[in-house]
């Protein structure tokens, strides 16, 4: 995108790894300084993808299959860029996204086995050149995960068996051995005060004007 003013933030992480309470952290800051924020979710985020996403985790549709949960992931994203991000990123704003295409890569390349080639093919065709500045990758084993959203009602992917959790846990340490230079690692077993802080520090290092005043 030649147009582009704003700035992508994502959060990515397994299941219980803290990203919405980060969310809320760095949202409200920004908010603070008077930056024009958008937050959005994965799958979903708009009219079209919040439809997707309903089908996505209806524990009701087992029957599901792992090429068409990878498309609906996809579709929902393609329509989050054009219809959202595009606009905002022209528009100088600050988008705070949870999950992204890192998502498809760990749960459907890796919890489902699809393989990460074939995601990254896909997303590519969804996302075009819009490729997030930073993606904050917060990691926590799956075992402490499962621990902190125990207590709540669990959606179909919640719901899967603890070899696919692990595999999805693999694919994010692997994106974090990576060597990206966009991906973050936030130590996602530390309280959210600290998650909170190392966000920040990279926060403020970024090229958006309103982040240097953090
Ligand atoms: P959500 O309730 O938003 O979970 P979380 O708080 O963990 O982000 O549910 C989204 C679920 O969809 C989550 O289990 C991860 C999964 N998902 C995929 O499997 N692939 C994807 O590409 C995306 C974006 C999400």
């Amino acid at each position: 995108m030649s147009n582009r003013t704003g700035c992508l933030i994502t959060f990515e992480g397994p299941e219980g790894s803290g990203k919405s309470t980060l969310i809320k952290s760095i949202a409200s800051v920004l908010l603070d300084i008077g930056a024009e924020i958008i937050e959005v979710r994965e799958p979903g985020g708009t009219p079209v993808g919040e439809k997707i996403r309903d089908v996505l985790l209806d524990k009701e549709l087992p029957e599901l299959c792992a090429k068409t949960e990878l498309l609906l992931m996809v579709a929902s994203r393609a329509q989050l860029v054009q219809e959202t991000l595009q606009p905002a990123l022209a528009g100088g704003k600050i988008i705070l996204c949870d999950r992204y295409a890192e998502s498809s890569e760990a749960y459907q390349g890796g919890g489902r086995e699809l393989g990460t080639a074939k995601v990254r093919e896909m997303n590519s065709y969804a996302i075009g050149d819009v490729i997030p500045d930073v993606t904050f990758l917060c990691m926590v084993p799956p075992e402490i995960g499962r621990q902190r959203t125990s207590s709540r009602e669990l959606d179909r992917m919640e719901l899967e068996s603890i070899a696919f959790h692990d595999r999805v846990y693999k694919a994010y340490c692997d994106m974090a051995d990576s060597g990206e230079k966009r991906f973050v690692v936030i130590d996602a077993s530390k309280t959210p005060e600290e998650m909170m802080s190392s966000a920040f520090e990279h926060l403020k290092k970024m090229e958006h004007q309103l982040l240097k005043l953090l």
